[in-house]
């Protein structure tokens, strides 16, 4: 099957439409959903450089060459969610309208700073998701899925239940405040059902190492790998350097590996007894800062190239630690103890599923990526042999 063909008709079994699909999570749900044997019409924008259909069949190519398997080809509708109808044409509509059920809207801007609501994370985020939803409904779609966030539950403390969400909570962050905003919408829609999934802060792959997106772990990998250049071995002590930010060691976050949630999200969107429902698709044992902090100083030390002690340039620890806390403010939320993310429901649905341990060889592991791919200036190759990395 491929685009031009499955367009020109009606089709027995429904699609689901999927937005957000060239970002991380999103070309991890393309391979999973493909592989589950659903039929696809991703809502792609154009890039400066390509059309949605390249962009579409470059990311499919990619990963037949690492399946060694041919994948059936997705619709793609050219269209971007800023815009209102998600810019789809009248005919890519009108095709909606016959052939697609349901719409997964995964796509998302991950800019955590946004005074102007006219501009990101609002536009895509709260605009987005109204256009997305108007166009859900215009179209006839029954069944929406929404990609949301654990933290859509701002600064709270204690534990998060999946079925709540507004308690009143402050949010860290605009990104929070936008995708709670966001969620709500898709409560309030009335579609048959409304299916929600929050994972906590994504990382790479478990099995590979592979990611395309630098948030959260990566961010302080990346200040930490580039603040190295200036100073030597050494001095990069990790639970000195938290102790300096004023992250407390004790404190607790949730990373979950992008094969995963993809793999959770794939198997409840094919589960009628999950729909409706909300999923917090977080690790069960989260990371302690102690931990990513250690992680963080073995992998700069091993991977990244340190300043020599003869560079006259060479600065020290504290040098180290006030760029590091400047450049880290606006991830400070990030860094805060994260609430117990309550996951019965995931449990209930996706028990069977178990999250990968994110232990030190798989921390190393992505860390390796990110610095061998210079957090992606450069093409990065997965560190391990396997079928699931792009
Ligand atoms: N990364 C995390 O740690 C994390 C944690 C929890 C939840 N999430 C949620 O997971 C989802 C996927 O995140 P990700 O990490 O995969 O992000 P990502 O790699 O940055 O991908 C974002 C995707 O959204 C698309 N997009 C953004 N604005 C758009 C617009 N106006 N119109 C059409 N497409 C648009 C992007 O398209 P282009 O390629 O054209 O830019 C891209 O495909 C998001 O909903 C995010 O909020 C992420």
């Amino acid at each position: 099957m491929n685009a031009a063909t499955s367009r020109d008709c009606t089709v027995a079994t429904p699609f689901l439409a999927v937005t957000g699909a060239t970002g991380l999570l999103g070309s991890y749900l393309v391979r999973d959903l493909l592989l589950a044997g659903r039929n696809l019409a991703l809502i792609v924008r154009r890039d400066r450089k390509k059309s949605a259909e390249t962009r579409v069949e470059s990311l499919i190519h990619r990963w037949e060459e690492t399946l060694d398997a041919e994948l059936p080809r997705p619709v793609v509708l050219e269209g971007d969610l800023s815009q209102p109808q998600c810019g789809l044409s009248d005919e890519d509509r009108h095709w909606m309208h016959w052939n697609c059920s349901e719409l997964l809207n995964n796509a998302a801007s991950l800019s955590f700073r946004g005074e102007d609501r006219s501009g990101e994370p609002w536009l895509t985020n709260v605009t987005g998701t109204c256009n997305t939803i108007a166009l859900a409904r215009e179209v006839g779609i029954e069944h929406f899925h929404h990609v949301s966030t654990a933290y859509v539950c701002g600064l709270r403390t204690g534990t998060a239940l999946e079925d709540e969400i507004d308690v009143g909570q402050a949010f860290g962050n605009d990104y929070e405040t936008s995708k709670c905003e966001a969620e709500k919408m898709v409560r309030a829609a009335g579609f048959s059902s409304a299916t929600v999934y929050r994972p906590s802060i994504i990382v790479g792959d478990s099995q590979t190492g592979y990611t395309s997106t630098y948030h959260g772990f990566f961010a302080g990998l990346r200040l930490g790998h580039t603040l190295l250049t200036r100073v030597v071995k050494g001095s990069t002590s990790g639970p000195a350097l938290l102790g300096l930010l004023g992250v407390n060691q004790a404190d607790h976050k949730n990373f979950v590996p992008v094969d995963w949630v993809s793999e959770v999200i794939t198997h409840a969107i094919g589960t009628p007894a999950a729909r409706g429902r909300t999923f917090h698709v977080t690790h069960p044992n989260p990371l302690s800062m102690h931990t990513v902090g250690r992680v963080i100083q073995e992998a700069v030390e091993t991977y990244s190239a340190a300043a020599s002690p003869d560079d006259p340039d060479l600065c020290d620890e504290r040098w180290f630690a006030d760029n590091l806390r400047t450049q880290l403010d606006v991830y400070h939320s990030y860094f805060r103890n994260d609430p117990v993310f309550d996951r019965r429901n995931t449990e209930e649905i996706a028990g069977h599923i178990p999250c990968p341990p994110l232990d030190d060889a798989t921390l190393l592991r992505m860390s390796q990526f990110a610095i061998d791919c210079d957090f992606g200036r450069r093409q990065g190759r997965p560190t391990v042999p396997s079928a699931s990395a792009p």
